[in-house]
């Protein structure tokens, strides 16, 4: 099979650094596995991470890859809710290898139905950035989706534009919050807005003037999607008393947790995406659980695809320029590549 791989971490320019590979196809399925026929990929800032530059080589070739749109080829003998031929979607297991292959094992727990009204390229956007978004706001932190519960409240999303940015604007609005979203580009600005941001601000300046400007003294939530460290402090001082913070970037130092977090009694909130897989989690299946019901919201119109540069066709090339985006954070929505040469 097809496939894309690394055996050394080089520096995203060098054609090494992601290589076309032909590799044996995975056998037949064990366990609760799907062997799935990958269609189309996103890619994200944590394929970026993994192959940065390092010292150290691969005896076999690496596979990254965890956003996917495919199709179930076989099942594993305790595979219970997909049968062959079912269209699925999934972010996978940061564990084993990725979806940058023609055929990839995947636990079924980890993998929703495809929504039916989006083709591989538009549902691959969505896995990996829906579930952090999803499991930050309506799992980690003390939220809820349904009834507009929080008309009334101001949720802010530092890094709006970004891909789990794009998805968060729109769960949050769905939920009732009216959302302000920050960008520090026209485009991205405009991103936000059509994601269903209520109101754009600049992370490039001061955040609590610009709230202020707008008449939002304090708002009771904030996703900081973005550098944690660098917008610790102002986020303490804009958040209302009893609110909540969400943070999904691993901080480079300490964060100072006292006041006027411990005064204001904020809840601190942590979501790492992979957790579930890679302690292989009691609930592992709430993650088959999301990715259905995002992809029923996908069905009724009220959730839409988070996709924005389509890169072309799955190969090495096309795989080292989404990754030369990503890494120069000019990146809108999500990055998909579909199909293979
Ligand atoms: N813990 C988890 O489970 C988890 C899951 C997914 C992602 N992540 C991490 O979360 C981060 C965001 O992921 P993503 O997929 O949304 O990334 P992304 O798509 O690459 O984000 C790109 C966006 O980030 C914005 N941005 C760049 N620098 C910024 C800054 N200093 N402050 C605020 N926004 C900034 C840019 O907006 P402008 O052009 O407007 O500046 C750009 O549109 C990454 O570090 C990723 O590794 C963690």
């Amino acid at each position: 099979m097809k496939a894309v791989g690394l055996t050394r971490y080089l520096p995203v320019d060098d054609p090494e650094a992601l290589q076309d590979l032909q590799l044996s196809e995975p056998g037949p399925p064990q366990g609760r596995d799907l062997l799935v026929r990958v269609q189309a990929i996103s890619v994200n800032p944590v394929d970026t991470k993994l192959r940065a530059p390092r010292e150290g080589r691969e005896e076999s070739p690496r596979i990254l890859g965890f956003d996917a749109a495919g199709v179930v080829d076989a099942v594993g003998p305790e595979v219970t809710a997909f049968m062959p031929g079912d269209t699925v979607y999934y972010a996978g297991d940061v564990t084993r290898p990725g979806c940058n292959a023609q055929w990839q094992w995947v636990d079924e727990r980890l993998v929703g139905r495809q929504p039916t009204t989006l083709d591989a390229a538009d549902a691959a956007a969505l896995p990996l950035t829906a579930l952090t978004a999803w499991e930050l706001l309506f799992e980690r932190m003390p939220l809820r989706f349904d009834d507009r519960h929080h008309a009334g409240q101001h949720l802010l999303v530092i890094g709006g534009a970004g891909g789990v940015g794009s998805i968060a604007i729109q769960l949050a609005r769905h939920a009732g919050f009216t959302v302000i979203a920050t960008a520090s580009r026209d485009a991205t600005r405009a991103w936000c807005t059509q994601m269903g941001a209520d109101h754009v601000i600049d992370h490039r300046q001061p955040l609590l003037p610009q709230l202020q400007a707008l008449g939002i003294d304090q708002v009771e939530v904030v996703l900081n999607l973005a550098d944690t460290d660098h917008y610790w402090d102002a986020i303490g001082d804009l958040l209302a008393p009893q609110g909540h913070v969400g943070l999904i970037v691993e901080p480079r130092g300490a964060l100072r947790i006292g006041d006027p977090y411990k005064a204001k009694c904020i809840g601190i909130h942590w979501e790492f995406m992979f957790a579930r897989a890679r302690f292989r989690t009691h609930d592992m299946i709430e993650q088959h659980r999301i990715l259905n019901r995002v992809a029923s919201l996908v069905d009724a119109g009220e959730l839409r695809s988070t996709a924005h540069t389509l890169l072309g066709a799955i190969n090495a090339a096309n795989l080292r320029e989404a990754h030369r985006r990503l890494e120069a954070g000019e990146v809108i929505g999500k990055l998909v590549l579909s199909g293979w040469d």
